[in-house]
């Protein structure tokens, strides 16, 4: 489904499309968020996932820089390949996400590797990956400064931080990527994330100490 207020334009158009997550013996139904940033000649893609038919459409004759991967978790990933051969662009993902990227594409290695403080310009736009550990090793968020956005993956939502009570994840080091990295960017900067509604720094930035007293007593804050 491609949003009806986000016709392929640019500067960001979002998909929604859904499937389902895996993980630890267990699955679950979720959509998921791809955005797709940059102008009417070229963009990059935030996430993969789940419907390459959809994506496209999102695209339309637009040129892809890259396919960047917020993470490894396979609701996040499993189109990359077949989005990335489609448009003959590079997949990039943190060394980290190695094992969970594995779990999904055993044959596929990403192109390149994702690395904090990368800058990838598109369309006149800048996006500067930030390398924020917790939900999943090697999690990273692109910030586009110009465009007072940061993109969160599955680090940062509307109300707390990204799922950390399964394999390969930390809250810990969630929280401490969350109050370090995220929460520093400026108050009214929208934090676009993987999965649901879009937030601001400056909205959830008060609700950090609750996310840690809640966090510690749960295994973990969602089911993504
Ligand atoms: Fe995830």
């Amino acid at each position: 489904m491609v949003l009806p207020e986000s016709q392929p334009t640019g500067p960001i158009d979002q998909v929604v499309t859904s499937g389902t997550f895996s993980l630890d013996g267990g699955t679950w139904a979720v959509m998921n968020n791809v955005w797709i940033i940059g102008d009417e000649k070229e963009v990059i893609v935030i996430d993969a996932s789940h419907d390459v038919e959809t994506i496209a459409e999102g695209i339309a004759d637009r040129r892809v820089v890259a396919v960047i991967c917020t993470h490894g978790h396979n609701d996040h990933v499993n189109q990359g390949p077949a989005l990335a051969d489609r448009f003959d662009a590079p997949i990039l993902l943190n060394l980290a996400e190695a094992p969970l990227w594995m779990m999904t594409h055993p044959d596929r290695k990403p192109d390149r590797e994702l690395s904090d403080g990368d800058v990838f310009r598109v369309g006149g736009i800048s996006l500067r990956a930030i390398v924020t550990p917790g939900h999943s090793p090697g999690s990273t968020c692109l910030y586009a400064q110009d465009l007072g956005t940061v993109f969160s993956g599955d680090t940062l939502f509307k109300g707390g931080p990204g799922v950390t009570g399964r394999s390969f994840s930390s809250f810990d080091s969630i929280i401490d990527s969350i109050s370090d990295r995220l929460l520093t960017l400026p108050g009214d900067t929208v934090v676009r994330t993987g999965h649901g509604v879009s937030t601001t720094v400056g909205t959830e930035l008060p609700h950090l100490g609750d996310w840690i007293l809640r966090g510690r007593g749960t295994p973990g804050l969602r089911r993504r």
